[in-house]
Order: C-alpha cells, then structure tokens, then sequence
C-alpha cells in the first residue's frame, strides 16, 4: 500500500485560453466561436450573436434548449461581434500581457504543473485549412510561455482544444460537423506538437467532451443529436489521430483524453432508480469507454438509438481509434448530483446533472460539496479502465470578498479543497488509484464558462474584474494561496489551516 502521494506528483492549477487568455485581436489571432458569446448570469442565460446572410442581426441560446427549430442557426449565417455588447472572452482576464507575472506567482506556489489551452485560431487563424501557414506569432507566445514555466520547473499541461473553434471552420465545414475539421485540427497538433516537442510532455486532447454541444462548443449550426453525436465521433477519430502523431512526434510524451465525470448517485434503492443511474451515467463514461479502450461499448448502439442518431463512419474509423487509445483520462469532478426515474437530463459545465443531494451541503451556484464523490470516482474510473488518472479540474466558485487591502480570506475554499484532497489522498493510499496529478481549476480568477460571470471566483490568486469588464486586473494572492503552497511543498502530508 502507498503511504503518500508518488514523488514525481503533478500538483498545479488548470485554466483556458478563452476564459483566461484575452487578446482576442491582438498577435494575427483569428477569430472563434467563443468570441461572439455575450455575458449572463445565472438566471440570464449568455447569448451567441449572429448574423444572417440577408444582414439580419439576432441572438441566439449559447445552451442549447433541445428545440432544433430555436437551436439551429441557419445556413450562411455567422458570428459577429457588437460593438455595445460586453463579450467576456475578449480580454478575459488577460493572461496574454500578464504571464510572466502569472507564472511567477505558479512558481511561488510550488506548482509542478499549470494546464492551459491553446487558442487554435491564435495558430492557425483560419483553423488549418489546406494551404493555410501558421500564425508564428501566436505559435511564439505560446512558446514564450513554456519557457517561462520552464523557469520555475513548472510542466505544462496543455489542452488541444476547450470550448472555442476556428470561426472559420465553424461557417465553412459546420464545425466538428464535417469531417474536414478533422485534418484541420490535425494540423494545428502537427505543428504545435513538433513546435513544442521539448517544451510540452503532457498533452490533453479534447476538453470534457461529453458536455459539447452547438455552435459555441462545436462550431455546429444544429444542436440535435444527429449532428451532435456525428461530430462526437469525428472528435474520435481526431483524439485517437492525435494520439499517434503525438508518439511518433515526441515517444516521450504523454496524451490524454479529457471527460467531466461529476458523479451520480440513484435517489435510494429502488431497483428503476438503481440501474437508472448506471445506466445514465453510461451517457458520460460511453465517452472514456471509447477514447481509453478503443471501442465504442456494447450498450452504444441502443444509447444512440434512443437519442435517435445514427452514426456516420468511414471504413477504418473503428481501426483508428481501436489503435489509438489515450494515455490516461483525465477529468473534472465538482460535485455529485442525484438520479431517479423523474429526472430531466441535461448536462452543464462540469457534466451531468441530477437533482439535489440532501446530504451535501451547496456552492452558491447550486453545486453540491461532495468529496466522499471525489474517491468514488477515481475507484470507479481506475476499477473500469486501469490507466492513469489526472484530476485536470476541481475547485467551488464562491463570491469572493476583498478586505480593505483587497486580502480574500477564503477559509471555505481552503476547507473545500481540504476534504476533497483527503479523499483523493484515500484513493491513492488505500484504494490504489494510479493518479498523476491535481490541477484546481481557475487557480487564479478567470471568467465562467458557464455564465460569463467574474464574480464566479475559483481562485487562489484573485484578479480585480468585474461583470461587465471594469477592473485594473491587479493580481493578489487570497488567503487559500499560501495554503496551497504548504500543501504543495508537504507533497499532501499538511492539510491543516
Ligand atoms: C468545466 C470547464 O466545465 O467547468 C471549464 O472545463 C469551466 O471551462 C468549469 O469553467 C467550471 O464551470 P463554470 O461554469 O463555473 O465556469
């Protein structure tokens, strides 16, 4: 039995490019599809703003409703950008201007490890099409970076693709709809891949890619399950291509895949509710089973069909993707939720959600607190796949209040992290979980993917940022960062306050 966390443990922060990076017009970058997605709210919903080949300007849902007639933007449209609106991706919190900064304030926390996203249309602005030359000065930030994290023997972690495609792609091909995205985002890893072979050893495909939906996670005009379902599978075959470039490019190198597996339990034991809750939590792992064992599992094809999509593949999809499988899974975990026979399914940032849990106490965006769920998903996922897991993302968003000196005293934060690294603790020492690392997200404050919102805070280090954009973006380290930082230099021994 272990005793303790392994030595080589990748403990660190995790964040992405179009909720952290900013610097949307700035170094050649092209545009993507999360820069036309407004703010909201928890009870206002972000909005994508369009306009239709006759001029005509609408907004349309970020979030899918289910209603293809309202989900489905037409033909010939594309995203455009009002000068009256405030789109958080935009400058977000402007990591392009402030990483040196950033990354040193990583390097006083002890981090081993900082996960970011590329912004694809920052390489290739428009996503990589035949012919299409690489955007060097993007392709040199991202270098310049590594090399700052470099600095501080910081690994970086770096994610292929969250949330944002190439504009581009999204009017041209309809997104991960068309199969041509496919050789486009094989591209970009051709180049970033060889570009980066000494600098980067830890690669993420695809960010949670169960809860990918629609025009602003997928570049898809239709949100239906045909198109969205067809597209998972050319994300397949992209993920599984990227593997095998990635080993031949760099042995060394290691490439995961990436699922938000927030836990599910059934409401009691009524048998329906029981085997309903495995069953529907099948609507995540169907995700994992493919990319970690490299074929779509036995109960696919009746998912499917209840989901009324029929999947397109190419001869030699099913080779490719048997012959590829990722390294290790890594995932998000934030909470559990509850399943029953009732229950309306939908997905969120973060991945399935039940109903509530009576037991856990709640975040103020309604998320439940449950670290016991932490140690049951890594039994669960190491006891399915016996690969290595990676926590890439973990954390509460909380209001955060800023003393007269602008000092955060999160001890919530610090008591939330607290228990869930002791229960993940358990699961390396006790159940024999095969764990890589633990990357917090948002280890400093970055905009929500779900609602826009800056006051959704998640981090160690908090940035002065509004909901509308106001703010000087000064960084000041919150009371929970000098936690993290003992945490960190004790490899997980002191937990305490
Ligand atoms: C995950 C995403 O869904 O959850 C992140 O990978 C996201 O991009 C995170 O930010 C937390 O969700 P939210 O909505 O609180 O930002």
């Amino acid at each position: 039995m272990k005793k303790t966390f392994p030595e080589n443990f990748l403990w660190g922060g995790a964040t992405a490019a179009n909720q952290y990076e900013g610097g949307y017009k700035e170094g050649g970058r092209g545009l993507a599809t999360s820069d036309f997605i407004t703010n909201g709210s928890a009870e206002r919903p972000r909005k994508i703003t369009i306009q239709l080949k006759d001029g005509t300007k609408k907004m349309v849902n970020r979030r899918p409703t289910g209603n293809p007639k309202v989900d489905t933007i037409p033909e010939g449209a594309s995203g455009y950008i009002d000068e009256n609106i405030y789109y958080p991706s935009h400058n977000a919190v402007d990591f392009y201007h402030h990483y040196e900064e950033d990354i040193a304030l990583f390097g006083e926390m002890g981090f081993k490890c900082f996960r970011l996203s590329l912004s694809w249309s920052r390489i290739f602005p428009k996503g990589g099409i035949d012919g299409e030359e690489p955007n060097e000065e993007g392709l040199k930030f991202y270098e310049d970076v590594f090399k700052e994290c470099k600095k501080y023997n910081i690994e970086p972690l770096v994610t292929l693709y969250h949330f944002e495609t190439p504009a581009y792609l999204a009017e041209h091909f309809n997104g991960w709809g068309g199969r041509e995205t496919i050789d486009c985002f094989l591209r970009m890893c051709k180049e970033v891949f060889t570009r980066y072979k000494d600098l980067v050893k830890y690669w993420i495909t695809i960010n949670e890619i169960n809860v990918l939906n629609g025009y602003a996670f997928m570049g898809t005009r239709e949100a239906d399950s045909e198109v969205r379902y067809q597209a998972k599978h050319h994300m397949f075959v992209a993920s599984a291509l990227a593997n095998k470039l990635c080993h031949e490019i760099n042995p060394d190198a290691k490439i995961g895949c990436m699922v938000a597996l927030s836990c599910i339990y059934p409401k009691d034991c009524k048998p329906e509710n029981v085997f309903g809750a495995l069953d529907y939590r099948r609507g995540a792992l169907i995700y994992s089973d493919v990319m970690m064992r490299g074929y779509y599992p036995s109960y696919a094809d009746r998912l499917f069909e209840e989901m009324g999509a029929t999947i397109k593949k190419q001869p030699g999809d099913d080779e490719i993707i048997k012959a590829n499988p990722s390294d290790f899974l890594s995932f998000s975990y934030y909470r559990s939720s509850v399943y029953h026979t009732e229950i309306v399914q939908n997905t969120d940032t973060g991945g399935q959600m039940g109903d509530a849990n009576p037991f856990v106490e709640k975040t103020e965006w309604g998320w439940a607190i449950d670290p016991i769920g932490l140690r049951y998903t890594l039994s669960e996922l190491y006891d399915r796949y016996q690969k290595p897991l990676f926590i890439v993302e973990n954390g509460m968003g909380t209001i955060d209040k800023q003393d007269k000196n602008g000092y955060v005293e999160d001890d919530y934060r610090i008591q939330y992290f607290r228990d869930h690294i002791a229960e993940m603790k358990k699961a390396v020492t006790l159940d024999g979980v095969d764990l890589m690392g633990y990357t917090p997200w948002g280890c400093i404050d970055l905009v929500s993917a779900g609602t826009g919102e800056m006051k959704k805070r998640y981090g160690f280090i908090y940035v002065d940022l509004d909901d509308e954009g106001n703010g000087t973006l000064k960084r000041t380290k919150k009371k929970s960062f000098d936690w993290f930082k003992k945490v960190i230099a004790t490899n997980g021994e002191d937990l305490s306050l």
